[in-house]
């Protein structure tokens, strides 16, 4: 999505926002722009389609010296990727200059507002109303000022908006305006920087603020003042973020995918660690979370996010004994879900600023429910919104396909429903104390798994021409095979489709062909003859398995040939999607190296959904 960067200062603004658009680059986009206050009050604007690096060579930038500067990385909404289109975009006077994160829904109707006043749009985008919105309101009443002429455009858009405004006529400030798109301010000495999320500035500074929807941003190079849309102030509260700048930088591996697979011992132990005590018990930060009210938990969350919360319905199910439903969020936020104070309602995100996952919430607090969100970002906009918050240990994810975030994501949640397993009363049980200590074992095992991964290598290098792909299991091994395949269709390219095993003969057997290659996952030994005998049926059909297991399989009598099992650490079936997850994340990533693919920054996509 979208990303924008902002700097005013004393040093040249252009090598900063080149820098903080570079750490954007995860979330995805299609052409970079710049525009920088010179120190004679002209305003230069540099933009084109492409990466930032075409942006960064671009010699025009040479004359942009001034120490104001906005820029921005556009993943394209309305309009084609053209450098027309790209970012930032200037009312018909250029005067006012801007970037804008988000949509603008009314776009039909501003467009004849705005061209009945006389101003014509040259680009297809929305943002390009929003200056020349800025400069009508301006001209109206010039004596208001143009913090007054911010508000009047504003509140004519609706939509989605993080915005940075610059102008010869801002000689010494940025305007800043949040309403549903992410934004944070992060303080400098003498220097303040503007950008969509935290790695981007995190090598200047760790003290942020973070802006609430409705906020209004005047940031000078050594003060800022907030206000709300009535022009009132508003005084907010410095965070200070512990994440190191180094962490969220490759660190000596190819890429951030591969360096985020390998960082998941790590995250993990410490997701663990920060929700246990010194005495070995749960320990999490819901005193006021009054379990026994609730007769109904859904999990709401997208993609990735909302694997996790498939692969972790049935631990709930089993410890709390309360019904559990896993919905898109993007589907729940339209579908008048039934739900009420008696419902917990848990949404999942990396993010924490998924524009689905974010609606889905607040439909949730307007029904009643409580909301307990599980979230990677500190401070995101989740986190403001939610009741309950439990962040996962997992540290910047960078690279856009989704790994170390999602297995912790599943280690807290396993840990949530044992807290309100035991809040319950449910808590007394060999199961309860084995998948406890299971937890504890995962991050060694996941050790295990990577330090003896090569076969996954050589099974990859098989199979990276493949046209289409299968991933069967079934129960929480479903849930992994859709996890994995989601992995395989981001970074690959490759067509695949997960299938619950036991479906696969009531159509889908139809496409298995001489060399179609078909992942079984199998880690419950109730079941695993059952998904056996589905694989059974395809390697007769021509089909090339591929077998992720903790169980020993009798290679003779299932037709699968011993190279191509992956064999990983036992551990309860419960929680086995954190451990038999690593080969299905290696996998798509080894098959997307053998393509010469850029693992980090698939096409199409984008780290942060922040539209609908
Ligand atoms: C896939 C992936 C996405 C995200 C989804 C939700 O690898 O990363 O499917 O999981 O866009 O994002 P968050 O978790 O930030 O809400």
């Amino acid at each position: 999505m979208c990303g924008i960067v902002g700097y005013i200062g004393t040093k040249k603004a252009v090598p900063v926002l080149i820098n903080g658009l570079l750490s954007l680059e995860y979330r995805g986009y299609d052409s970079a722009g710049l525009a920088v206050l010179n120190n004679d009050n002209s305003l230069k604007i540099v933009k084109d389609m492409g990466r930032v690096k075409k942006l960064q060579d671009n010699s025009e930038l040479e004359s942009l010296t001034g120490s104001i500067g906005i820029a921005h990385t556009r993943w394209a909404t309305r309009g084609m990727p053209s450098k027309i289109n790209s970012h930032p975009h200037t009312d018909n006077n250029n005067t006012f200059t801007v970037v804008h994160n988000g949509i603008i829904e009314n776009y039909d109707e501003l467009k004849s507002f705005i061209e009945k006043k006389g101003y014509a749009l040259h680009s297809e985008t929305d943002t390009e109303l929003i200056p020349n919105l800025i400069h009508y309101f301006y001209n109206k009443n010039t004596k208001k000022g143009v913090l007054f002429a911010v508000t009047e455009a504003l509140k004519k858009l609706e939509g989605s908006y993080a915005l940075e405004i610059t102008s010869p006529l801002l000689k010494d400030e940025i305007i800043v305006v949040k309403k549903d798109s992410p934004v944070v301010i992060g303080v400098g000495k003498n220097e303040n920087y503007i950008a969509s999320d935290i790695p981007a500035i995190l090598s200047y500074t760790k003290d942020f603020y973070f802006m609430e929807d409705y906020e209004i941003a005047e940031v000078k190079k050594d003060s800022i003042t907030f206000y709300n849309y009535d022009l009132n102030i508003i005084e907010k509260e410095i965070k200070n973020i512990e994440w190191d700048a180094i962490a969220s930088e490759k660190n000596g591996y190819d890429d951030y995918m591969l360096k985020e697979i390998y960082e998941q011992p790590t995250a993990i132990r410490e997701t663990i660690g920060t929700s246990f005590n010194k005495e070995g018990n749960i320990n999490l930060p819901l005193n006021s979370l009054d379990v026994n009210k609730y007769n109904k938990i859904y999990i709401v969350a997208c993609g990735t996010a909302m694997h996790a919360g498939i692969a972790t319905k049935y631990i709930f199910e089993k410890f709390t004994q309360i019904p559990c439903e896993v919905d898109m969020a993007s589907e729940f936020r339209y579908r008048n879900p039934l739900i009420n104070e008696k419902t917990l309602c848990i949404f999942i995100s990396q993010s924490g600023e998924t524009a689905d996952t974010i609606a889905a919430l607040k439909l949730a607090k307007k029904s009643g429910s409580t909301t307990l969100s599980i979230v990677n970002v500190i401070g995101s906009s989740i986190t403001r919104i939610s009741d309950f918050v439990l962040y996962t240990h997992a540290g910047p994810e960078i690279a856009v396909a989704s790994t170390k975030a999602y297995t912790c994501q599943v280690t807290l949640l396993t840990i949530l429903a044992l807290f309100i397993s035991e809040k319950l009363g449910l808590s007394n049980t060999a199961d309860f104390e084995k998948l406890k200590n299971d937890l504890n074992q995962l991050p060694d095992k996941i050790k295990y798994i990577l330090d003896n991964c090569d076969k996954v290598k050589n099974i990859a290098n098989q199979i990276y021409q493949d046209k289409n792909m299968f991933f069967i299991g079934r129960i929480n091994d479903y849930a992994v095979a859709m996890e994995g395949s989601l992995k395989v269709k981001e970074i690959t390219y490759i067509h695949s489709e997960a299938y619950a095993a036991g479906e696969l003969k009531h159509g889908p057997i139809a496409l298995i062909e001489d060399g179609v290659s078909v992942i079984g996952i199998i880690t419950n030994p109730s079941i695993s003859s059952k998904t056996l005998s589905n694989l059974d049926e395809v390697v007769t059909r021509g089909a090339n398995i591929i077998l992720i297991s903790n169980q020993d399989i009798d290679i003779n009598s299932s037709n699968i040939n011993e190279e191509s099992i992956v064999k990983i650490p036992d551990c309860s079936s419960l929680i086995s999607p954190v451990l038999s997850v690593i080969p299905l994340q290696l996998l798509a990533y080894h098959i997307a190296k053998c393509k010469k693919l850029d693992v980090d920054k698939p096409r199409n996509l984008a780290k942060s959904v922040t539209v609908e």
